[in-house]
């Protein structure tokens, strides 16, 4: 048996369960014990749905509120395990928030690298996230995009299938010289919007997002995307989950990509531990 295959002990391995995304098997913990919140105040326990979708979102100028929510280890992996994906870091704790981060969003946007290697579904919602969507006036589920440059997209995936009723289908923003055949084998399955330049820009992204409805964009990687977004200074707030383990490997950090000119400054707006000492932190950009 490989080390990834054998738990150490104290720290359960979690049965794999698609979400849609990140957070199937996990290193992180299975407990689903308290969370508390340690900044800006103490708080013996707090549910993270009740109190990320009542953060406040503004739009910033004329466009959307842009998050970006990120699981990584220790040592800053954001992919483990055999199959290098971000499941094996995100635990029972990482599970909540990554459901009120995405309860507080109009728009989920993954790059097709994200989607092809995590096997994205359309984001599908519970009787709760329902109820507090509605409360705070949003669509019972977020709209998902997914960004290609090349097209590279398996029309027969399951995000790609008829929707349930009253549902959109997924967006897909493709490179301007993306594969003609792989888009034409979309038509009827996704909206295809063709960008101007060959690698899809982020505020293009963001702009595609705001201009079919919404005011709070949820990117959710990967690495390689994600370095766009800070570069073009569009990320007004980063949740980002730190798993209490240590995996080595090679995977990318949070974000890469060039340097940026200038740092972009974050504050600490609100920091959550779970019960196996997983941190769960919210920042939000400095303006
Ligand atoms: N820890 C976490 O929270 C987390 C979250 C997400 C992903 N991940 C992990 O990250 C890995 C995937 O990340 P990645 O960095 O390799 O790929 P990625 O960022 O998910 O996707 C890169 C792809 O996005 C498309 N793209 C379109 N416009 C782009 C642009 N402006 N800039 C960059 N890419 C653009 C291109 O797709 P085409 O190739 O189709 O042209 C490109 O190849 C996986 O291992 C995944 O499990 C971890």
């Amino acid at each position: 048996m490989s080390a990834w295959g054998s738990a150490p002990t104290a720290v359960a391995f979690v049965p794999f369960t698609t979400v849609g995304g990140r957070r199937g098997r996990s290193w992180a913990g299975t407990s689903v014990g308290p969370v508390r919140q340690i900044h800006p105040d103490f708080r013996d326990e707090v549910e993270p749905l009740e109190v990320y979708p009542r953060d406040p979102r503004p739009r910033v100028g004329t466009r959307p509120w842009v998050m970006l929510n990120m699981v990584t280890s220790l040592d800053g992996a954001t992919a483990a395990g055999p199959d290098r994906v971000s499941g094996a870091l995100g635990g029972a704790g990482d599970r909540r928030v990554f459901r009120a981060v995405r309860a507080s969003c109009d728009w989920i946007v993954v790059a097709a690298g994200t989607a092809r290697a995590e096997g994205y579904r359309r984001p599908r919602v519970d009787a709760e996230v329902a109820r507090v969507r509605a409360e705070a006036g949003r669509t019972p589920v977020p709209r998902l995009a997914v960004v290609t440059a090349r097209g590279e997209l398996d029309a027969d995936a399951e995000m790609f299938a008829t929707p349930p009723p009253g549902e959109e289908p997924v967006v897909v923003v493709a490179g301007r010289d993306a594969d003609q055949d792989r888009l034409a084998a979309l038509a009827g399955r996704a909206e295809v919007v063709m960008s101007q330049v060959p690698r899809p820009d982020p505020a293009e992204i963001v702009e595609v997002c705001a201009r079919r409805g919404g005011d709070v964009v949820l990117v959710e990687g990967g690495p390689g995307f994600n370095g766009p977004f800070v570069a073009a200074d569009l990320l007004d707030e980063l949740c980002w989950s730190v798993a209490a383990v240590m995996v080595a490997g090679s995977s990318a950090r949070l974000a890469h990509g060039p340097d940026v000119d200038f740092p972009r400054a974050f504050r600490l707006d609100r920091l959550l531990v779970d019960d196996e000492s997983n941190l769960f932190g919210r920042w939000v950009r400095r303006r």
